[in-house]
């Protein structure tokens, strides 16, 4: 939600902000804006509502703003609509402090009140405003320099926040700020960088610091000092970023999410190769000791969104091959249900971009109650890796598309890996076995690659499908799970009603709904509940409904005699079906948006880090 970028060095600023701005869209794109400092114009705040082209078009590409220090921002709106004049950077009343802000100022409102008293007079609706009027208020009232003002003003501010703050009295100068919301510095020759994400910075500098709760920054061209929250000055290690440029570009791609899925099968080699050795599982300097696994009671999955989704798929894997219980809870609910959490559960949190506040929180919450947490992410050194006992990297690469492919993919295959890990050290699963799976899951790209190259025929069925209005996913165990996927990957992108049900459930409420026409994918891999798959498609076909069916090789022709399309996906291990069957999902989401005229990688009032909660 929202993203953040700041620059100071030698350069002019305002083409290096909206540079770095559109690699950081994707976190929000309903306003734009920059606030740049010369010593010819003072402080000039440029901001637009809409996409950041708005903005860019208004400053000619930064030419028309001068200055070698600024702060952007690309929002998604929390307190004030969308607006000019709630987009930020925010200022304050003299105009002389610009803040740019990703998160949220939980008391601002008493805040705001306290200021106003003081006869300080807003613009906006926005909570952000609070921090540029109250660091001036400090400077102003208290008679301290900008830094002081900013460390009073986080003892007065409570939320989540990464702030950027620019000062037209100490314009040599960018002051950062972090509280459970993320913020990088990039250490550039002769300047230094601010973002909200490596993929804004990578273009300049491959030197980064990944900044902790409650640090303060101060960026210079000469470089960056940092200080923790009692504003002592600490030593920041440094570490080096070594993604492909052109990883985080589409690469001649219409889509970034068609060209994410489109490298999933390389991302699965990445994510799985180096984690086999002699048909065991290989994790390198693993914290998770075999004795602490051994006395694992129970297993917690959390996660939001397509990251709960590989944890329904998990919940029958997992218990299959371990015999431990497994619950799978929505990181926005888990900690506000009580949950049933002590120092023998091990707790799983799955998230792609390791920011998102609802697991975060859940996190935190798992670990006050004793549990230990193994996280699946696959930002490097992002909040949830850092706060976990053992984190074990996806190695999707970037991934921009608000909708996830090769962020859930590697997910499964890795939560998969564990799965087998564990099972190893418990004993539930012999080494013959284990190695079978593990031969079949290095086959896993080959065979996804069949599935891509059989991408038309997906495509001819989304040109049938598109204009429906409403669509059923269903199937049951991993296929239910991969259902709630497929289901959410095109409402999300194509804005069509869509939802999944577990296909027993139909006869309990849904199929009232199925008329003349409605869509209905069913999905039906798993081999050894194919034939009530069958009779589930003949119920829904003997109300009307259209099915478009989803199967193996095996069963192919067998579905074709009763649902009106078929798609198949390469014979595999039943584990491993939802690694497979969700890529057709996937591209026919990604159809029947296109066919739609959406859009497809900023799809309408999302974002692709939630950090609200
Ligand atoms: C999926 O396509 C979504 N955009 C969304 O549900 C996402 O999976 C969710 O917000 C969780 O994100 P995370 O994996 O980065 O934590």
């Amino acid at each position: 939600m929202c993203g953040i970028v700041g620059y100071v060095g030698n350069e002019q600023a305002a083409p290096l902000l909206l540079e770095g701005l559109s690699k950081l869209e994707y976190r929000g794109y309903d306003s734009a804006g920059v606030a740049v400092y010369d010593p010819s114009t003072g402080l000039s705040v440029h901001k637009a509502k809409g996409r950041l082209a708005v903005l860019d078009k208004m400053l000619d590409g930064g030419r028309s703003v001068p200055g070698r220090v600024g702060v952007g921002h690309t929002r998604w709106a929390t307190h004030g609509a969308p607006s000019d004049v709630n987009s930020h950077p925010q200022i304050s009343r003299s105009g002389r402090i610009a803040v740019v802000h990703n998160g949220i100022i939980e008391n601002y409102a008493e805040l705001k009140d306290f200021l106003q008293g003081q006869g300080v007079p807003f613009t906006s609706e926005t909570d952000t405003e609070v921090v540029a009027q109250l660091v001036e208020y400090f400077c102003e009232h208290d008679g301290v320099d900008i830094l002081e003002a900013v460390g009073r003003c986080l003892r007065r501010i409570e939320g989540a926040y990464a702030l950027g703050i620019l000062c037209a009295d100490a314009p040599d100068q960018i002051i950062a700020v972090r509280k459970d919301s993320p913020l990088i510095l990039g250490y550039g020759d002769g300047c230094s960088f601010l973002a909200s994400d490596v993929t804004a910075l990578i273009r300049h500098t491959r030197r980064v610091g990944y900044m902790d709760d409650g640090e303060v920054a101060v960026l210079t061209k000469d470089g960056i000092q940092c200080y923790n929250h009692l504003m002592q000055p600490v030593e920041k290690e440094i570490s080096y970023v070594d993604w492909e440029i052109d990883a985080a570009e589409k690469g001649g791609y219409e889509h970034f999410m068609f060209k994410e899925i489109m490298e999933q099968p390389q991302a699965i080699r990445r994510a799985v190769g180096p984690r086999i050795r002699d048909g065991e599982v290989f994790f390198e300097d693993f914290a998770l000791s075999d004795d602490y696994l051994r006395q694992v009671k129970k297993i917690y999955i959390v996660a939001c969104g397509s990251s709960y989704h590989v944890g329904m798929v998990g919940k029958y894997n997992l218990e299959r091959i371990l015999r431990v219980p497994v619950e799978v809870a929505l990181a926005s609910e888990f900690r506000y249900m009580d949950p049933i959490v002590d120092g023998a559960t091990l707790v799983i949190v799955i998230s792609q971009s390791g920011e998102t506040l609802d697991t975060m929180a859940a996190l935190r919450e798992a670990k006050r109650l004793g549990a230990k947490i193994l996280s699946l992410v696959n930002v490097v050194g992002s909040s949830i890796a850092r706060e976990s006992d053992q984190v074990l990297y996806t190695w999707a690469g970037p991934e921009i598309a608000v909708a996830t492919t090769k962020g859930y993919s590697t997910q499964l295959v890795v939560l998969d890996l564990f799965g087998l890990h564990m099972a190893r050290v418990l004993g539930t699963i012999d080494a013959e076995t284990c190695r079978a799976i593990l031969e079949e899951m290095l086959r896993l790209p080959e065979k996804m690659e069949a599935v891509l190259e059989n991408k038309d025929a997906i495509q001819y069925y989304a040109s049938q499908y598109f204009n429906h209005n409403s669509v059923f996913f269903i199937g049951r165990n991993v296929d239910y799970a991969m259902g709630l996927e497929g289901s959410l990957k095109l409402k999300e992108i194509s804005y069509i009603h869509s939802e999944a049900y577990a296909s027993g459930e139909l006869k309990h409420g849904t199929i009232s709904l199925i008329e003349e026409g409605t869509l209905v994918v069913a999905l039906g891999t798993y081999a050894r509940l194919f034939d009530k798959a069958m009779s589930n498609i003949v119920e829904v076909k003997a109300r009307g409904g259209d099915v478009l069916a989803l199967t193996t090789e095996d069963h192919g022709q067998e579905m074709a005699k009763v649902a009106n399309g078929v798609v198949t996906i390469p014979n595999t291990h039943p584990m491993l079906l939802p690694s497979l069957g969700v890529v057709p999902l996937q591209l026919f989401a990604y159809y029947v948006a296109l066919m739609r005229g959406c859009d497809i990688d900023k799809p309408r009032n999302l974002a692709k880090s939630v950090t609200v909660e």
